[in-house]
């Protein structure tokens, strides 16, 4: 991992103007489409200056209807795709040549009702799973992956083995050009999430871990002693710190959230800043976003 990791910012810096190269390796990512609160790409700031990913937020592979069930690794559109659909995708991009789009899987609940990462068999899940999605992603002229499953009926090693598979063989089909995981501090989640990282680490880019889950009395300190434990359990990743704008807990802006990010500048560990969600952030005109870009963007 760490050879090809140092290869490609060199092959950038030979190709594109080398500052704006630097900036541009500062990320800001936010997750939009979940609550269908009918909020567009173009309502949200975009800084020119940094790297923005939104990240569509649900892909599942479970039936839609009024009770979904478990399709084994053949994903249907979840977010709000009347607002967010190719054509608006494509338009963002063109009008911005800093943006990129993902598409998140999994998600906490559908109607409700938990999410299960289900599998009929690994060959089953990942063949389904690499035809599925690299269909949407074509569709929906999307860029890369994020992976947030949240609740497990299959062991560790079996999450690990389809995730891992199916995002390695859709960068090697080059469908996507980066792909990340966001856990979040739970037991169960955990174990998921560190196998996958212990066999398959090197293919993602990016930890969008989730900060907000932790207890919404989290001081600054604490939060970096959390970003720490995170960045040792996710060993040579870009671990991506993040805020809620919706009722979760964590350290939020109010509390401190911007200065712990100055602090994790000072020791060169911030990566880059995502939130969660564009869909909550709405009501009141996205001013975290706008700040967050603005830090990221001081370089
Ligand atoms: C997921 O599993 C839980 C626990 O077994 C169950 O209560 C829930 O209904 C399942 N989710 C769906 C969408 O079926």
């Amino acid at each position: 991992m760490s050879n090809l990791k140092l290869l490609f910012p060199l092959l950038f810096v030979l190709h594109a103007h080398f500052t704006q190269t630097l900036i541009q390796a500062i990320v800001f990512r936010e997750y939009i489409g979940a609550n269908f609160a009918n909020v567009r790409f173009s309502d949200v700031p975009i800084n020119p200056n940094i790297q923005i990913h939104f990240i569509l937020s649900f892909g599942i592979d479970f039936t839609s209807g009024s009770s979904p069930k478990p399709t084994n690794g053949r994903f249907n559109v979840f977010w709000d795709s009347d607002n967010l659909g190719p054509s608006q995708v494509r338009s963002i991009k063109q009008q911005h040549p800093n943006v990129k789009v993902a598409l998140s899987i999994g998600g906490d609940t559908v109607n409700n009702k938990a999410v299960n990462f289900t599998v009929v068999s690994i060959d089953s899940w990942v063949s389904n799973a690499v035809s599925s999605l690299t269909s949407l992603i074509k569709q929906y002229n999307l860029d890369g992956i994020d992976i947030d499953y949240e609740h497990f009926k299959a062991e560790p090693s079996v999450f690990a083995q389809c995730i891992g598979r199916v995002v390695t063989i859709l960068k090697r089909n080059r469908v996507i050009s980066f792909a990340s995981i966001a856990p979040f501090d739970d037991g169960d989640v955990q174990r998921h999430y560190m196998a996958l990282w212990r066999s398959y680490g090197g293919v993602f880019d990016y930890v969008n871990f989730q900060f907000y889950a932790y207890d919404r009395r989290t001081t600054v300190d604490q939060f970096l002693r959390y970003f720490d434990a995170q960045s040792a359990n996710y060993n040579g990743g870009k671990v991506l710190v993040s805020f809620s704008t919706d009722s979760s807990g964590g350290l939020k802006p109010e509390n401190g959230f911007f200065t712990a990010c100055e602090r994790l500048r000072s020791r060169g560990k911030l990566n880059g800043i995502f939130v969660w969600s564009a869909d909550n952030s709405k009501a009141n005109g996205f001013r975290y976003e706008r700040q967050a870009q603005a830090l990221l963007a001081k370089g």
